[in-house]
């Protein structure tokens, strides 16, 4: 294979700088944290990062000033940040669907001029913004009512993938800010169940569906969508005048849109060049907005676009992103590492690792790079993980004493929510888990220690932890609207350095394309059995199987 690509630049793995992180890392082999610490009094203090209102800890990492340079050399040879400048612009930084990427411009300020081919976008922006504003407004003040002229109380959001796990996510998130006096549901499965269970206890006169898809064509969302008009109808007893006060659309494609049968006055607009799985600070967002009103809405994306700037004008020994991108190579590409934990010790984050899968797997989960050549390096972690406590009594115990390097991050909040009352004298629990967890993996226990405390010698080994499991520490003051952008906007950025040094095209999804044809293919086998050319033999079986179990 050419050591070149078809640009000429070197491959990846052929750089200098990747063989003196190679030589470097095997210098450092056998080095404990313990060690680090001891050699450098000032590393807790020297390995943190302020941003916005975001304190992250990167002490108990497993790198010394040289490693943290010669990754920072490699994202300069690898022009991270020229790519970075081409997607602020508005450059089609998505090659393969000739696509412009521009998450940034939905938070840019309304004085902000981005260009796609020659147009500024901020004015549209704004514009949905202000639409989604008074809709938000109506629906909240109940100037908004349903065909029989009664209240909205229930808002159920039908989407899939980008189109669902960022309202969701962000909603599970924010919901000390939002009107308790809605019911905020999210449908995505086109498994009925989560229609079924999603409507069945709602009256239909009280309920706005909120269809989400950027493309109006994926079919578990127009399958749901279809569905549930056909709920709403039944309940009420009413013709389709009635959809005008019950469904509105947020999407790209007004014509499917009218085509569905919702009023194109209902539907909040966005663009191609919004990716799904960017897209919850668009009008795909409308949920939210209506569940935690404008202002806080305004202030999410204010925290965004605070990161967005520091991504775009820190230096790179101070930029946050560049740093925690390029400690996840550190770890997977020269340690072998194939996941990476994500544990937020705040219940109200218990989507947040879901949203960040979808998010980091779909965007790095490449094996090509953008050049259409096969990468011979490790791309993408699984990231996984859920709040804290409940991980320590599951899984933890692999991460402590397991065979494999996870390293992780630990998100918590010195306040606890206020609405928590008397509960929040939990909180110090909370957090006395959260710092002695990244302590215990860091430290571990020594065998000496465990002998200390008379612990027989057949256990000794039982109970030793090697500890050098490296963690990152995020801390804020506490969990606001604001907060919830800066992090977001922490994580995007960080898969955008990953896929800029792994020379890979982060925002399609080609992969997640062939199972959704293949599924519109297989139908007709399972509903009337006729033969599909192509399906391979295990599968012919299965359906067989299915249905015969079905009674078909
Ligand atoms: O899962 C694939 C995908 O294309 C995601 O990228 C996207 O977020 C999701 O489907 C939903 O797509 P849409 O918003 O067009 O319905």
């Amino acid at each position: 294979m050419s050591e070149t690509n078809t640009q000429g630049t070197p491959r990846l793995d052929q750089r200098p700088e990747w063989h003196a992180l190679a030589k470097h890392r095997d210098e450092l082999a056998g080095t404990h944290l313990r060690e680090l610490f001891a050699s450098d009094p000032e590393r807790a203090d020297r390995y943190t990062l302020q941003v916005g209102d975001l304190h992250l800890d990167y002490s108990k990492h497993l790198v010394t000033d040289e490693t943290l340079g010669l990754l920072r050399e490699l994202a300069a040879a690898t022009k991270v940040f020229d790519l970075r400048d081409e997607m602020f612009r508005g450059e089609r930084v998505n090659l393969t669907e000739n696509r412009a990427v521009l998450h940034t411009a939905l938070r840019a300020p309304q004085s902000a001029t981005i260009e796609v081919d020659g147009q500024n976008v901020v004015p549209g922006v704004h514009a949905v913004l202000y639409k989604m504003t008074v809709f938000a407004d109506r629906i909240r003040s109940g100037e908004w009512t349903g065909h029989t002229g009664k209240r909205i109380r229930n808002i159920v959001n039908i989407g899939i993938g980008g189109s669902d796990l960022g309202p969701a996510m962000a909603h599970e998130v924010l919901r000390p800010y939002t009107d308790r006096g809605l019911t905020v549901r999210f449908v995505s499965n086109v498994d009925g169940a989560d229609l079924h269970e999603s409507v069945r206890d709602l009256d239909a006169a009280e309920t706005l569906f909120i269809i989400a898809s950027k493309t109006f064509t994926t079919i578990e969302t127009i399958t749901n969508a279809t569905s549930a008009r056909q709920w709403l109808l039944g309940q009420l007893g009413a013709g389709e005048e009635a959809v005008a006060k019950h469904f509105v659309a947020l999407s790209t494609n007004a014509e499917k849109v009218a085509e569905f049968g919702i009023d194109p006055q209902n539907m909040f607009e966005f663009w191609d060049w919004v990716g799904g799985r960017y897209s919850y600070d668009s009008a795909i967002g409308l949920s939210l907005m209506v569940a935690i009103g404008p202002e806080a809405f305004r202030d999410m994306l204010a925290g965004f676009h605070l990161v967005d700037e520091h991504f775009r004008t820190a230096p790179p020994e101070r930029n946050a992103p560049l740093l925690l991108g390029l400690l996840g190579i550190w770890y997977g590409n020269f340690h072998g590492a194939q996941s990476h934990a994500v544990l937020p010790y705040s219940h109200y984050l218990s989507r947040f690792t879901a949203y960040l899968q979808q998010l980091d797997m779909e965007s790095n989960g490449k094996s090509v790079d953008r050049s259409g050549r096969p990468v011979d390096w490790q791309t993408g972690p699984i990231v996984w993980g859920t709040p804290g406590t409940n991980g320590q009594h599951a899984y933890y115990q692999l991460i402590h004493q397991g065979t494999k390097l996870i390293p992780a991050d630990f998100i918590g909040f010195a306040r606890p929510v206020a609405e928590l009352g008397p509960l929040a004298g939990q909180h110090d629990l909370l957090m006395a888990n959260f710092f002695a967890q990244t302590q215990a993996l860091a430290f571990g226990k020594t065998p000496e220690e465990v002998r200390d405390e008379g612990v027989p010698e057949e256990l000794v080994p039982h109970k030793t932890f090697r500890g050098n499991h490296p963690t990152t520490t995020i801390l804020a003051t506490e969990l606001t609207p604001s907060v919830l952008g800066q992090l977001v906007a922490l994580y995007e950025h960080k898969v955008f350095v990953q896929g800029a040094v792994w020379n890979i095209d982060s925002f399609d999804q080609w992969g997640v394309e062939l199972g959704k044809v293949l599924a519109k293919r297989v139908e007709p086998a399972l509903t009337e059995g006729v033969d599909v050319p192509g399906l391979d033999p295990s599968t012919t079986a299965l359906v067989a199987k299915y249905r015969e179990l079905r009674g078909r």
